[in-house]
């Protein structure tokens, strides 16, 4: 749909150019015997007002609402004609305009747009063209020579005025035109809102003039609720949600995003159409790894809890059923934008995301950015909220900025009148980008997936310093084992390292590959038998930080990797030590059970219970796990 373009004046007070035989100041004589100077104001400050223009070269009316903001050298604009509505937003400041009609957004450059716009140019003294809205028609304090009419018997609408005439020459008609200013007689009438330094208010502008062919033309343009101030909200000063202005002068880059993080995610949508009373709110939790490409995504459906696991390197997607404790295995063969959470924070697709301004969300100021959309069944708008610069979240261990706040996809629903746009509200809460433990995407209750429970073993005079960076070893173990392994992330599970006495015992579950998946080619018992080389050739090395994030190495125990196998549910074993080995008699039995526990909502969990014969050792369990039961 094109826009409609208003009839703009070009106004420019080319002297030279005037035909003063049809506007001339000379010798005009104030009927009232005084000199007052046209009123002034600060335009610095806020103004709002409601025009009506009519002219009889129009047959129709224009009604124009306007807002200045002389501050944020702001104007906006909303013209409504034949049933249209045309909205202009004026950034002098970044020399932009838009034109927003039908929802359809255009942007220009406000020097060189004069004639688009509803507006009005006027040359200044010192010779650089202005762009004047009606309401910048007596905001400019008319530095353009006029001269007082009077105000004897002199009334619009009723109310006594005191007028002023200018002479101006428009570009676009190629004519002179005579303005004659009304305002009101603060002598003689008070407005409704009276405010100190506002006694004389603008009421009426007519502009006389005659084209080529000497037809002579009047416009009229009546001004009602001229107020000093503004009662719109901040927000209005931006382009309202769902429009995308194409090629706007994009002043702000979106905030950058960590590589990892999780979030809580409320999704709003009501049923029928946005003002529908009713809808649906729907919770989740995600969790985005870049770097390992993994997503986790714990929802509820029917009352069942589900999460579902989606590994961008094999494009497998796990769904886990956790009340029946089974699990199905897709591949995601078409990564389109509907179901590719990693795509939401991808924020360097085209068309590229463009500020907007800022807007209120649950209380907090949010920079805005928009960018249209689409994918094969639907099409629409996301609008990101994040928080301004000057909001912090304060944590207890650091403060944050500029975190995600909301996500608003505004749907386009093809309709016989048009597209309805239909909003889908994404919420964001706990925004937490502290380290994700690499085992919140664990896939291991996929059971139609073989698997092998494996151990070895760490001796090294770093043990206490192991001990203290759980974390981090863990991290360093999965690492290791991936880098000699090559298989994917998600098919090393359920780490955990067992510390008694000068010696760590590292447990973990290997998975076979899924044949639906791509990218991971590696077969569980080549994967076991690379690991089992590199442990017999002392190559295993393990790296891992401590607090003050020092490196350390640890290298696994030569020959220290042995299968453990299941029985009733644990996986048992039984093994000599391997630094006394058989010689000393001693043996060193372990029984290891291994309890296969449910996943826990962003926890791990994988208990370990070592019973030794002399004396039972709990070690430093997975505590983690809110759901830990101390049964042995
Ligand atoms: C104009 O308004 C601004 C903001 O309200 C104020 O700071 C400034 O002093 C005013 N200027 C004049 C000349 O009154
Ligand atoms: C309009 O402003 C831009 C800078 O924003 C400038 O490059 C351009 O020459 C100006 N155009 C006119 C017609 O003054
Ligand atoms: C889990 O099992 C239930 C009951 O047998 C079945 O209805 C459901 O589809 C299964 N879910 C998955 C994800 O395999
Ligand atoms: C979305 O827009 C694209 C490009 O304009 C178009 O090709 C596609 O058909 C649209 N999809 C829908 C569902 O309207
Ligand atoms: C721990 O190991 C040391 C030798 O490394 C040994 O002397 C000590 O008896 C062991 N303690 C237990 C409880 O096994
Ligand atoms: C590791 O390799 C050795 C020697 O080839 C073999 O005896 C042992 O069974 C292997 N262990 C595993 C866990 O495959």
């Amino acid at each position: 749909m094109k826009i409609l373009f208003f009839l703009g004046l070009l106004i420019g007070s080319i002297y030279c150019q005037i035909d003063d035989t049809f506007c001339n100041l000379d010798n005009i004589v104030p009927d009232d015997g005084e000199q007052v100077s046209i009123p002034s104001h600060n335009s610095s400050e806020r103004f709002q007002i409601s025009a009506e223009k009519n002219s009889n070269k129009n047959l129709f009316t224009v009604e124009i609402d306007e807002f200045f903001d002389g501050q944020s050298n702001i104007g906006i604009s909303i013209n409504t004609f034949i049933g249209q509505k045309l909205y202009t937003y004026s950034y002098y400041d970044q020399n932009e305009l838009l034109l927003i009609q039908n929802e359809k957004c255009k942007v220009y450059k406000l020097n060189e747009s004069y004639g688009l716009t509803p507006f009005y140019v006027v040359n200044s003294p010192d010779g650089t063209e202005h762009i004047i809205s009606e309401l910048g028609f007596f905001l400019s304090n008319l530095k353009i020579q006029n001269a007082y009419l009077g105000s004897k018997n002199r009334y619009v609408r009723g109310i006594p005025v005191r007028e002023w005439q200018t002479c101006l020459y428009s570009k676009k008609e190629s004519s002179t035109l005579k303005v004659t200013l009304s305002f009101t007689n603060e002598k003689l009438w008070v407005p409704a809102l009276s405010i100190k330094g506002y006694e004389s208010i603008p009421v009426q502008a007519k502009i006389e003039y005659k084209d080529k062919d000497s037809n002579y033309f009047t416009e009229y343009i009546s001004y009602t609720q001229f107020k000093p101030g503004i009662l719109l909200q901040e927000e209005d000063y931006f382009t309202r949600s769902g429009i995308y202005c194409e090629g706007r002068i994009t002043k702000k880059p979106l905030p950058n995003i960590p590589n990892s993080f999780s979030l809580v995610l409320q999704a709003a949508q009501s049923s029928v159409g946005a003002d529908s009373l009713i809808g649906t709110i729907s919770t989740s939790r995600l969790e985005l790894d870049y770097d390992k490409k993994l997503f986790r995504y714990d929802y509820r459906l029917n009352g069942i809890r589900y999460t579902e696991i989606h590994d961008r390197t094999t494009n497998l997607k796990y769904v886990l059923d956790r009340y029946h404790r089974n699990c199905s295995i897709q591949l995601m063969q078409d990564l389109s934008i509907e179901d590719n959470p990693f795509e939401l924070f991808e924020f360097n697709k085209d068309p590229p995301f463009e500020y907007v301004g800022q807007r209120r969300v649950r209380g907090v100021n949010t920079d805005v950015w928009i960018a249209p959309r689409g994918g094969e069944k639907w099409n629409g708008t996301w609008e990101w909220h994040f928080m301004a610069d000057g909001w912090i979240v304060q944590e207890s261990t650091a403060i944050k900025r500029n975190e995600p706040l909301l996500l608003l996809f505004n749907l386009n629903v093809p309709s016989p009148n048009g597209n309805i746009k239909r909003p889908i509200y994404y919420h964001i809460s706990n925004f937490d980008q502290t380290r994700i433990d690499i085992f919140d995407f664990d896939v291991s209750t996929c059971t139609s997936l073989k698997n092998q429970h494996l151990r070895f073993s760490l001796t090294s005079d770093k043990y206490e310093i192991m001990k203290n960076n759980r974390l981090s070893l863990r991290e360093g173990l999965v690492n290791a084992i991936k880098e000699t392994t090559q298989v994917s992330y998600i098919r090393i599970s359920q780490l955990e390292p067992v510390f008694d006495n000068g010696t760590v015992y590292v447990l973990f579950t290997l998975i076979e590959r899924s044949t639906l998946g791509t990218g991971d080619q590696i077969k569980l018992k080549d994967a076991i038998k690379s690991l089992n080389d590199s442990i017999i050739s002392s190559k295993l090395s393990v790296s891992f930080v401590d607090l003050d994030n020092k490196n350390y190495e640890v290298k696994a125990d030569g020959g220290s990797l042995i299968p453990l196998s299941e029985r009733n549910g644990r996986y048992e074993y039984s093994y000599y030590d391997i630094k006394k080995g058989y010689g000393g008699g001693e043996v060193a039995g372990f029984i290891i059970g291994f309890l296969i526990v449910g996943l826990v909502v962003g926890l791990v969990a994988g208990i370990f219970f070592i019973i030794r014969r002399q004396s039972i050792t709990l070690g430093p369990l997975s505590f983690l796990n809110p759901n830990f039961k101390n049964e042995a």
